[in-house]
């Protein structure tokens, strides 16, 4: 296990945030020591927005044995998404198709639920295994109360590893489902960002509302709501987290969304008065 002071600016997609004492745990073993004191859980950061003071709690990565994975066992919570998809596509197994184009860990994107259109994570988890209240338990995806952009894991809890269900289908033909997901995330920004800054209501598209709303541009400092996707504020370089924060409470006083991203630190003290 490793403890060290990091700028989270260097571990989250959006490229700012804080300093953080940042535990990075490599096996089970390590979990009890490291969650002995108030802790958050970092994955790939891809979608945070972390303040520019930090956060005071510790933040636990996942290291070691939690990176490895085996498609026909288990995951580790620390691998990235988008491995695992480059071999099920090599060996034809379908299922995390869906996920294409999303910078996510397994961990993060259960949390999340992330996903497209196309599939979201839980229609790939056979099993999940989570460390919470000083124990790894094991959970069927049904008891984890997983819905769009959302899941109910118990209080604390660490994902550590998933089995997934894949299923085998030839390379062909998830190559083919890939080509889809790729194709609906060409309108996206290559810019630094965090994803969607928010959730799509009910029937309806997030960004196609801020777009309607002539939205687009619109600019606090170094942040701005993408030009080429609405729900998208990007980091046009040397952004702050209170520019991001006030950009994002701005959409919000023209349209009722809610925010999808992760919230870290005292973001609120920070807003920018304009
Ligand atoms: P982080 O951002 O690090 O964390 C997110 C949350 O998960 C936090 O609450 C964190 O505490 C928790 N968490 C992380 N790891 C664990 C763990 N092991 N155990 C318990 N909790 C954990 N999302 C989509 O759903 N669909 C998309 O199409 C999509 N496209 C994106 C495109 C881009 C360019 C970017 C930058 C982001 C996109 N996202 C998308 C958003 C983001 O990738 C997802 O929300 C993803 O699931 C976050 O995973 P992460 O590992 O980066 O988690
Ligand atoms: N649209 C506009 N203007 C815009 C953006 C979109 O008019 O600026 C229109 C599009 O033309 C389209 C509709 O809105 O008719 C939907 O757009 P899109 O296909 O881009 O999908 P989305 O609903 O905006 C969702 C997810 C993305 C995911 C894409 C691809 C949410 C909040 N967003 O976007 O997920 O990548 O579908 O399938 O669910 C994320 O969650 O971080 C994320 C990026």
């Amino acid at each position: 296990m490793k403890v060290e002071r990091l700028e989270l600016s260097k571990l989250t997609t959006l490229g700012v945030g804080g300093p953080a004492e940042v535990w990075t745990v490599e096996t089970p073993e390590d979990l009890p020591l490291a969650t002995q004191a108030p802790y958050r859980v970092l994955g790939n950061g891809s979608n945070l927005l972390v303040a520019d003071s930090g956060v005071k709690e510790r933040v636990i990565r996942l290291g070691g044995v939690f990176k490895e994975w085996d498609l026909r066992g288990w995951v580790g919570a620390g691998a990235l998404v988008s491995s695992l998809l480059l071999k099920s596509a090599r060996l034809g197994l379908s299922g995390l198709e869906g996920l294409y184009g999303v910078p996510a860990q397994v961990g993060g994107a259960i949390r999340m639920n992330a996903g497209t259109r196309f599939g979201e994570m839980v229609d790939a988890l056979e099993r999940v295994e989570i460390f919470h209240d000083g124990a790894l338990h094991i959970y069927r995806p049904e008891e984890l109360g997983f819905a769009y952009r959302h899941s109910a894991l118990p209080a604390g809890a660490i994902v550590t590893r998933a089995k997934l269900r894949l299923r085998e289908v030839g390379e062909e033909a998830v190559r083919a489902k890939i080509a889809l997901v790729d194709a609906a995330r060409k309108g996206q920004p290559k810019k630094k960002s965090a994803g969607c800054a928010f959730k799509n209501p009910v029937g309806d598209s997030a960004g196609r509302l801020i777009d309607r709303a002539g939205l687009k541009g619109l600019t606090v400092g170094r942040a701005m709501v993408s030009h080429e996707h609405g729900n998208f504020i990007v980091n046009l370089g040397g952004a702050t987290a209170r520019e991001i924060y006030t950009l994002l409470r701005r959409v919000q006083q023209f349209l009722p969304l809610e925010v999808e991203w992760e919230i870290w630190g005292n973001l609120e003290a920070e807003e920018v008065r304009v």
